[in-house]
Order: C-alpha cells, then sequence, then structure tokens
C-alpha cells in the first residue's frame, strides 16, 4: 500500500482517481478549497479542505499535516476562454496562477514529505503542447499549460538527486465540469490511464509528457 495525496480532489478527474485508489486499497489524503460532500461519503479517505493552490499560507499549513507520503497528484486547475479578438489579461493571469504558478508552489511546499523513489504527477494538456496545437485559440488556457510543462521538466532536474520522479500527463478529453459534460472518455477511463502511467514510469523517465492512453507527448 502506498500514500497518495491528491489535491484538487472534491469532483472530476481528482474525485475519480480518490475512488480509484481507494478501491485498490491504497492509503488517499484528498485536498480540497471546499467539500462538497462527495470526498466525505468515502470511508478511509483523509479530506483536508480549505487547501487553494494559489494561496501559499494554506499549502504550508497543508505541509504541516502530511506525513511522508509516495505519490503527489497535482490536479486542481481552470479552463476559461480566451480568443485573439478578446484578450482578458485577468482572466490570463487567473489561468497562469491556478495552472502554472500554482502547482509550482504545490511541489515546493510539499516536496520535503514526498518519500525517495516517490513519485509527482501534474495533470497537465495537450493544449499545453506548442508542436501539437492544430487549432489555435485557447491562448491563457495553452500558455498556462506550456508554462507548467517547463516547471514539470525543471523539477524532474531538480528532485533527481531525491529519486523523485516527475511526469506531466495529459487526462485525454475527459466528461467533466469542465468540458460541460463533453469528451471522448468518462472520467473511470481517464483516471484508469493516469494510475497506468504513474505505476509504470520510473525514474529513468523523469520529467517526460505522457497521453493517459500510454503515448509520450510532443513540447
Ligand atoms: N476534462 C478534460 O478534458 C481535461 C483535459 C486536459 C486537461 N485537464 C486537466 O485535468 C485537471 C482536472 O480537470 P477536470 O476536468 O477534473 O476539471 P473540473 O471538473 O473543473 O475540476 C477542477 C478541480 O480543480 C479544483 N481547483 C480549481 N482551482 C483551484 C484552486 N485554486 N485550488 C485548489 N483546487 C482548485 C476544483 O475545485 P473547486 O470545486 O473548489 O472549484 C476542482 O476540484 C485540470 O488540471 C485540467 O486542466 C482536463
Amino acid at each position: 500500500m502506498k500514500t497518495h495525496v491528491v489535491i484538487g480532489a472534491n469532483r472530476g478527474i481528482g474525485l475519480g482517481l480518490v475512488e480509484k485508489l481507494r478501491e485498490q486499497g491504497q492509503r488517499i489524503i484528498a485536498t480540497c478549497r471546499t467539500d462538497q460532500g462527495g470526498l466525505r461519503k468515502l470511508d478511509g479517505v483523509e479530506v483536508i479542505d480549505g487547501v487553494d493552490i494559489t494561496d501559499q499560507h494554506s499549502l504550508h499549513a497543508l505541509a504541516d499535516q502530511l506525513p511522508e507520503f509516495d505519490v503527489l497528484w497535482v490536479v486542481a486547475g481552470v479552463l476559461k476562454r480566451t480568443t485573439l479578438d478578446s484578450v482578458d489579461p485577468q482572466v490570463c493571469q487567473q489561468l497562469f496562477e491556478v495552472n502554472a504558478l500554482g502547482p509550482l508552489m504545490t511541489v515546493s511546499a510539499l516536496k520535503g514529505h514526498i518519500r525517495s523513489g516517490g513519485k509527482i504527477a501534474l495533470i497537465t494538456s495537450r493544449m499545453g503542447s506548442i508542436n501539437d496545437n492544430t487549432s489555435g485559440g485557447s491562448y491563457g488556457y495553452r500558455m498556462s499549460k506550456s508554462a507548467l510543462n517547463s516547471a514539470g521538466k525543471s523539477m524532474a532536474l531538480d528532485l533527481l538527486a531525491d529519486q523523485i520522479a516527475v511526469f506531466m500527463l495529459h487526462p485525454g478529453w475527459v466528461r467533466t465540469d469542465m468540458t460541460q459534460g463533453r469528451g471522448l472518455v468518462d472520467v473511470h477511463e481517464s483516471v484508469q490511464g493516469l494510475m497506468e502511467r504513474v505505476q509504470t514510469l520510473t525514474i529513468e523517465n523523469t520529467g517526460t509528457f505522457w497521453h493517459m492512453q500510454g503515448d509520450p507527448l510532443p513540447w
């Protein structure tokens, strides 16, 4: 049994991940900003609420409550629309703060609790891939996820000496609130793939970017 910390676990992919890890008998510490009840129903899952990844105080308060653990999943994220005709700097700033700076501050605050041999899964998006961009648009979201990928690569190099592996994982196009229920896969299929990636990838693959289905993605 391993100990997993899941950040952004009250709905969508985060909640699905907690449910699946629980079925496997793993120890889970699930965090959220506000638990709407879904997490507390899951017997055995340790829930810590009041964790906002844009707020360093809440991340340090979380760190104070955590034991040593094996896998950190940073799932929290937001999607908002930005087109070339309407660039709202506040929206872009919020996307950057939650999707890029938030995961960086999260890893910075919690890394001291991750065991040697542990893993960090950053849930990014293939929309952050510059090479894979064939449809344009989504400026703020794409930029924020590219920045997350960049940060993840540096984390991988910085944490190599501690033998902590870092992976950037695309969950697929998943039917959640974020996509207003549209998508190609359901949460169950996405988290199955994400968990397989984290299980199979090793320190030899640290700093790499993957589709949950198992294909490497270009930067
Ligand atoms: N769904 C897709 O097709 C898709 C595709 C590619 C990548 N992704 C990525 O996958 C991740 C999960 O997406 P999802 O589809 O499950 O989205 P979702 O259903 O909208 O859930 C987003 C989660 O992030 C949390 N969150 C947002 N801002 C936060 C903050 N400042 N601090 C802490 N938690 C915060 C939300 O908490 P609240 O309930 O408090 O708002 C919620 O738990 C995101 O990083 C997203 O970018 C999703």
